[in-house]
């Protein structure tokens, strides 16, 4: 039988991209010089799509695909794939969860260690030549009995409370319900709980539900003395008004794993010391891109012999 024809969107990950060469007849977009002949040769024979989480897919693709049953998302969010086309032609969703959990908590704590301990600014700090100059830099700040507010308890939210328990931290969470099988204290109201936190920690999924949910009250309410880290969607986050708060002190410092439009970082950002950035690097380990890549193979795998979809979304 003839292998069935993928259509991917982005190079999601060289080792995933050589499998699905292996697997299917594939036909690779990302290199197409021009797109709208390339998909419109392609269009009466493709039956899956492969994109990521960043690239998703739009509505006017999908619909430019008569035959397409399956689009494999490389990453958990799914917030860039035009979910209600692809409900309304049929066509199933896949993503990747679990595998990533561990690798964007990971990821997550890191930010926050590097913010709290100063990391990147001591590493400047020794590189510079200051420290025999000017001695020790000033101190920095303890992660243990600090309180962390997480917003968003997904998955990746309780790894990395659960991280920060291990690290002495007092966790708390907010989102659109409470978890009864967590002890954490939940609060319904986003703005208390950002008021009584040092750190605010943004897990909770992209797209048009949370989209601007940190706006100005919110980080203002973080506080002069407060933290926030992203590593959940750009979108989440008002970043003019982020970016006013840095640059003004009324937000103490931020780690950004994570911007509204990548790989576009805000100027006025990247001259401040107390910024810690990360170009979207939450699910960037050759462990976890490797596991999310067997996953999406997976997922299309099961489709394509009439199995049950390992971890659907639509
Ligand atoms: C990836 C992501 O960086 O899982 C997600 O939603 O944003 C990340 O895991 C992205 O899919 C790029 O490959």
């Amino acid at each position: 039988m003839a292998k069935p024809e993928v259509l991917e969107l982005i190079d999601v990950h060289p080792g995933t991209t050589a499998r699905l060469d292996r697997a299917y007849l594939l036909h690779r977009l990302w290199q197409a010089s021009g797109r709208k002949d390339f998909v419109a040769e392609v269009a009466p024979r493709v039956r899956a799509a492969v994109t990521n989480g960043i690239v998703g897919m739009k509505g006017e693709l999908i619909e430019a695909l008569p035959e397409l049953e399956i689009i494999g998302v490389f990453g958990v969010g799914v917030d860039a794939v035009d979910l209600a086309v692809a409900k309304t032609r049929g066509v199933r969703v896949t993503n990747t969860p679990e595998v990533l959990t561990e690798g964007v908590a990971e990821l997550a704590f890191a930010l926050l260690l590097s913010v709290a301990r100063r990391i990147p600014f001591n590493d400047r700090f020794v590189r510079a030549g200051r420290w025999p100059k000017e001695g020790d830099p000033a101190l920095s700040s303890s992660l243990a009995g600090r309180r962390l507010g997480i917003v968003g308890l997904g998955r990746i939210g309780r790894r990395v409370g659960k991280l920060a328990e291990a690290f002495g931290m007092v966790v708390c969470y907010t989102g659109p319900r409470r978890k009864d099988d967590v002890a954490w204290r939940y609060y319904d109201d986003l703005v208390a709980m950002a008021r009584e936190v040092d750190c605010l920690m943004i897990t909770c999924k992209g797209g048009s539900e949370t989209a601007g949910l940190i706006g100005r009250e919110v980080i203002g309410a973080v506080g002069p003395e407060g933290w926030l880290i992203n590593i959940s969607r750009g979108s989440v986050v008002d970043e003019p008004a982020l970016v006013e708060a840095l640059v003004n002190g009324r937000l103490g410092a931020a780690g950004l794993d994570v911007f509204a439009r990548e790989p576009q970082v805000p100027e006025a950002l990247l001259g401040l010391d107390n910024v810690v950035f990360q170009p979207h690097q939450g699910s960037a380990s050759e462990e976890t891109r490797a596991a999310m890549g067997r996953l999406v193979l997976d997922n299309l795998e099961a489709h394509f012999a009439g199995r049950p979809l390992l971890t659907p979304v639509v």
